[in-house]
């Protein structure tokens, strides 16, 4: 493999030939701004706040579509890089509703994130503004236009990650807008409701429905775990307020899934407080459900499938597994079967 050596911010990098300046930089520890770049995604070169400043070019560059290239000398936080990234701040701003104090995503937001780190408060610039208005007739996501920055990060993720194609960049200049096909609302689309393009979003462009007026982000205790939905062990956060879930995110990079989860996964988990979820164990006397202990409901399993052992042989006896169990629940029904009722009729639902 051909290395590459650079300079970043007077640090030597070496990297692999064909690796971004963002890349590189990253390698070196150097986190250099970007709103329209992921890691998960396809490079796309849209929003230029990623510009940085490489010795021998006239322009500044953005670095996560520049690749790099032998005695580069490159830096990340000049002047002229930090006067470029505040006014491109400006501009997103100028067409932006500015409602931060009530915005869901305070304090999660990443174009308030750099524009509080590049001092940007005044919009020098006045002009025409968006009124798309909020899109909110489905029960998962909520989209709000006018906070949108064209990024296209759902783009890609709902294309790249889902495979769905369900949003494109429709009209052109000014009007340019991320919609489904004829812009018609999500429940009219071919949307799957993954949330892959909420979970990208840097601004407060989607947002999970669910977690609308619940908790302010930074409130929140993001604790990891596996979906319990299936056997493919997706991962993501469980977002808690007060020992409440409020709602699912999930992270660049995560085991198994990276961000992506299907939309039981990330919008299903309401039923962890449902009042049907049984609390006890129930036995059916004279044709009728009745509350149990677990020792009585043990013993009366026991009972039957000895009798039917007893009667009809191991051979009469099978078990169907489920992926919503965890491996370890799956191996002592295995056990169970082969070890106790001598039979190796036993399967599991995800194999086919
Ligand atoms: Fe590089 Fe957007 S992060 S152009």
């Amino acid at each position: 493999m051909d290395l590459i050596r650079i300079k970043i911010d007077g640090r030597d990098v070496e990297v692999p030939a064909g690796t971004t300046v963002l890349e590189a930089a990253e390698q070196a520890g150097i986190h250099i701004p970007r709103l329209c770049h992921d890691p998960e995604l396809s490079r796309f070169g849209a929003c230029r706040l990623c510009v940085v400043e490489i010795e021998g070019m006239r322009n500044l560059p953005a670095s996560c579509v520049t690749a790099v290239a032998s005695g580069m000398v490159v830096w990340t936080e000049s002047p002229p890089v930090t006067e470029a990234r505040k006014t491109i701040l400006e501009l997103l701003m100028a067409n932006h509703p500015q409602d931060c104090l009530t915005c869901e995503k305070m304090g999660d937001c990443r174009l308030a994130d750099y524009c509080y780190r590049y001092g940007v408060k005044e919009i020098p610039y006045k002009g025409k503004t968006h009124a798309y208005g909020v899109e909110e007739d489905n029960p998962f996501i909520v989209r709000d236009a006018d906070k949108c920055i064209l990024c296209g990060k759902c783009v890609r993720a709902c294309a790249e990650i889902t495979g769905k194609d369900n949003l494109d960049f429709a009209y052109r200049g000014f009007d340019t807008k991320v919609a489904t096909f004829g812009d018609s609302p999500l429940l009219e689309s071919d949307c799957v409701f993954c949330g892959s393009c909420v979970a990208v979003c840097p601004t407060g462009a989607l947002m999970e429905k669910q977690m609308q007026g619940r908790a302010r982000r930074y409130e929140l205790k993001r604790v990891k775990t596996t979906c319990p939905f299936c056997g493919t062990g997706c991962n993501f956060e469980l977002c808690v307020k007060e020992g409440k879930i409020m709602g699912v995110t999930t992270k660049s990079g995560g085991a198994v899934n990276g961000r992506s989860l299907c939309i039981k996964g990330r919008f299903g988990w309401d039923f962890v407080y449902s009042e049907k979820r049984l609390d006890t164990p129930y036995i059916k006397k004279n044709g009728k459900m009745e509350p149990a202990t677990w020792d009585e409901a043990l013993n009366v399993i026991a009972g039957r499938l000895g009798e039917i052992k007893q009667k009809y042989g191991p051979g009469a006896f099978a078990a169907l597994s489920s992926a919503r169990c965890t491996n370890e629940e799956n191996y002592l029904v295995q056990k169970l079967v082969r070890v106790v009722m001598g039979t190796n009729n036993v399967d599991h639902c995800a194999r086919t």
